[in-house]
């Protein structure tokens, strides 16, 4: 067997796997789901499920690809021995592509926005009322939509296929932390805004009489959809991991780094909600309706609504090309093809099965299919994928395998800090899959 692919640094790894994890979900996704479910309160619930499931999984889906080494189908087949596991690390995959084929349609949008900047379109709105319905003239527009979905796949296949991956992942380590200077700095500037007031206290004085078993899926759903897992994403990403780093350290800054990330976007769209006349949408126009308002009425707005919706653009970018990697990767280690053939027949399918959620804003509004595919990934087939990865590692392969590994490079670590063992033992093995299934059951039945 030939020597996979190993990243060259634990930054290199880190660095990318926050390239994935950071992106459409913390600032697009997060503060509308948050607008749509009681604010503070999913909030608080989304933060539980990052500590309590998301993370823990999070470390099992790396400890497993990394041990595995290879694509999340052949991971879950050597280490489940049985083919019904196989099929669940198919079943990785194909969330992973349907996923695309939804995101890349808002990173298209973004793609759009980032041109719109580009001519001055984005900063001179006068009201809110201005930027809601530019936002619908132009998504309602299948030219538009699609063919910005279209150059967005383009944009994909050749960073995937023609080598720059790897200067796109380096990329990332400017491009992050300039996305959450960016954010933190929109944020404040929010804070002084008539409306920031109000947009602190509904992102964090919860309303408990707002929780329902659909908020805490909702929760879940965008804890794993955040961290992006459930679909062999960071199996994949850990099968490039050399077995010298400590996984459990070079996962936390993933999460705190998308952690905050959305929270600097949450204050800063909802001040500007709070601030105007109520005409800005609650659903997947939040973003796109609310930070041009800001750009258009703060000093340098043409500035930072190029750098936003640039950087961001680039943040979609990452997640969506990490969101194919896992197809791809089991295409060319099971069936043969070529890196190139495999990357252009993946980014054309997801095209493809795209279209309708393009076209879900303009004529085909009432099939409402971006919904379906949106929300039957995240909240139905990403917390499967996850509840999988929880019980290959926690049950199936074993804790006590699962450890072992997970003790490889960290050994010093673990001796240090025996509480950190204990933790992720018991979300592994119970807390995480018990409380996805329960959750699950909840909505299913
Ligand atoms: N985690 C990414 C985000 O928050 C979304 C994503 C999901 C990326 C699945 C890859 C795979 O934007």
């Amino acid at each position: 067997m030939t020597k996979r692919e190993e990243w060259k640094s634990r930054l290199g790894f880190i660095w990318a796997a926050v390239g994935s994890a950071v992106g459409l979900g913390n600032i697009w996704r997060f503060p509308y789901v948050v607008g749509e479910n009681g604010g503070a309160l999913f909030v608080l619930l989304y933060l539980i499920c990052l500590a309590a499931v998301a993370f823990p999984i999070l470390v099992a889906e790396i400890v497993i690809g990394r041990k595995a080494k290879s694509s999340p189908y052949r991971s879950f087949l050597s280490l489940g021995k049985s083919k019904v596991w196989g099929a669940g690390g198919k079943l990785t995959i194909v969330t992973g592509f349907l996923v695309s084929s939804f995101y890349g349609v808002i990173a298209g949008w973004t793609l759009g926005y980032l041109v719109q900047a580009f001519f001055g379109n984005l900063t001179n709105f006068v009201s809110d009322v201005e930027a809601v319905s530019y936002f619908e003239k132009v998504t309602s527009s299948p030219v538009w939509s699609l063919s910005t979905f279209f150059l967005l796949m383009g944009c994909c296949y050749w960073i995937l296929s023609c080598g720059v991956k790897k200067g796109i992942e380096g990329a990332n380590k400017v491009m992050m932390p300039l996305l959450m200077v960016v954010l933190f700095l929109l944020a404040m500037r929010g804070l002084v805004l008539p409306g920031g007031g109000e947009a602190l206290k509904f992102l964090f004085a919860p309303d408990f009489s707002q929780l329902s078993g659909r908020v805490v899926l909702m929760a879940l759903g965008q804890a794993f959809f955040s961290l992006s897992l459930g679909q062999g994403t960071m199996v994949t990403y850990g099968s490039y991991l050399s077995k010298k780093e400590n996984i459990a350290t070079t996962t936390l800054p993933i999460a705190l780094f998308g952690l905050f990330i959305s929270l600097f976007a949450g204050i800063a769209i909802f001040s500007v909600v709070f601030s105007g006349g109520g005409a800005i949408s609650s659903g997947e126009g939040l973003m796109f309706e609310a930070l041009p308002v800001a750009f258009s009425k703060m000093r340098g707005g043409y500035f930072f609504c190029l750098l936003f919706f640039g950087l961001i653009f680039m943040a979609g970018l990452t997640s969506q090309i990490s969101a194919l990697e896992p197809l791809i990767a089991f295409l060319v280690d099971e069936k043969r093809w070529n890196r190139r053939r495999a990357t252009l027949i993946a980014v054309i399918a997801s095209f493809l099965v795209g279209i309708p959620s393009a076209l879900s804003f303009g004529p085909w509004k009432k099939m409402h299919f971006f919904e379906f595919v949106s929300g039957v990934s995240v909240n139905l087939l990403i917390p499967i994928g996850g509840l999988l990865a929880a019980i290959l590692a926690g049950w199936r392969w074993g804790l006590k395998n699962s450890m072992e590994h997970l003790w490889e490079g960290a050994e010093e670590f673990f001796a240090r800090k025996p509480f950190v063992e204990s933790y992720l033992r018991f979300s592994i093995k119970y807390l995480a899959p018990v409380t996805t299934i329960i959750i699950l059951f909840d909505q299913l039945f």
